[in-house]
C-alpha cells in the first residue's frame, strides 16, 4: 500500500463488522487507510478471523494476564507501536482504557458507541432508546478522552425507531449506519480535515460543539 495512506490500528473484541467495513474500504480505495494491525484483547474474537483472510498483521493479548488496567495498556500500547500507527480505531473493543493510555494517543483514537450520545453512555443502549419511548436512535463517531464515550463527538448517523422495533432490529439497522458513518470519519481525519484540538473536536477547522448528523 501506499505511504502517504494514514495507517490505523483497529482494536476490537468480538464479531468486527465494522473492522470489515473498514477492509473493506480499504481495498477498494474508498478510504486512504492502510490498517497495519488489528488487535483484540480476545484470542476466540471473530474479527481476528477477518484479519487473517485480509492478510492483516493480528495480535491479541489477555487482558486477564495483567494484574491492572494501566499494565496492560502499555503491554498493548508497546506492541502498537511497533507499527506505527498513526490513528487508533476502537471498534467494538469492549475495554475502558487507562488515563495513561488515553493520554499517550492523545487526539488519535476514535470510538464508536451505538447511541446518539451524550444519551446512552454504558451498555444496552439499544433496549434503553426503546423504553425511554425515543422517537430516534443511531451511532455516534467521537474522540476518546478520559470519560467512557464522553469525548468530543464527530459524526452521528441518526434512525427513526419505528413501531414493532426490537433490541435486535435496532441493532442490525445500527450497525449498518455504522459501516457507513465511522469509515467516513476515518476518512476526515486522513484527509487531514478532522482534528482534536484544546478539547475539542474540528472539521475543516471549524468547532464541532455539535457531532455533523446524517439521517438514514
Ligand atoms: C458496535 O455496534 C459498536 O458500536 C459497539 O460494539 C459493536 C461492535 O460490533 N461498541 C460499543 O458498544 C462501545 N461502547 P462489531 O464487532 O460487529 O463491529
Amino acid at each position: 500500500m501506499s505511504e502517504t495512506k494514514t495507517r490505523v490500528a483497529i482494536l476490537i473484541s468480538g464479531s468486527g463488522t465494522n473492522l470489515q467495513a473498514f477492509i473493506d474500504r480499504a481495498i477498494d480505495g474508498r478510504v486512504d487507510l492502510d490498517i497495519v494491525v488489528v488487535f483484540s484483547n480476545r484470542v476466540d474474537a471473530y474479527g481476528l478471523e477477518r484479519a487473517r483472510k485480509a492478510h492483516i498483521p493480528w495480535v491479541s493479548i489477555t487482558h486477564a494476564d495483567y494484574p491492572d488496567r494501566e499494565s496492560f495498556d502499555r503491554s498493548v500500547a508497546a506492541v502498537l507501536d511497533e507499527y506505527a500507527p498513526d490513528l487508533l480505531i476502537l471498534a467494538g473493543f469492549m475495554r475502558i482504557l487507562s488515563p495513561w493510555f488515553v493520554r499517550h494517543y492523545e487526539g488519535r483514537v476514535l470510538n464508536i458507541h451505538p447511541a446518539l450520545l451524550p444519551k446512552y453512555p454504558g451498555l444496552n443502549t439499544h433496549a434503553r432508546a426503546l423504553e425511554a419511548g425515543d422517537s430516534h436512535h443511531g451511532s455516534t463517531v467521537h474522540f476518546v478522552t478520559e470519560e467512557l464515550d464522553g469525548g468530543p463527538r464527530i459524526l452521528a448517523g441518526r434512525i427513526a425507531i419505528e413501531e414493532g422495533d426490537t433490541s435486535d432490529s435496532l441493532n442490525s439497522r445500527v450497525q449498518a449506519v455504522e459501516h457507513e458513518i465511522y469509515p467516513q470519519a476515518a476518512q476526515w481525519f486522513a484527509e487531514g480535515r478532522l482534528e482534536f484540538r484544546d478539547a475539542a473536536a474540528w472539521l475543516d477547522g471549524k468547532r464541532l460543539d455539535e457531532p455533523v448528523t446524517e439521517d438514514f
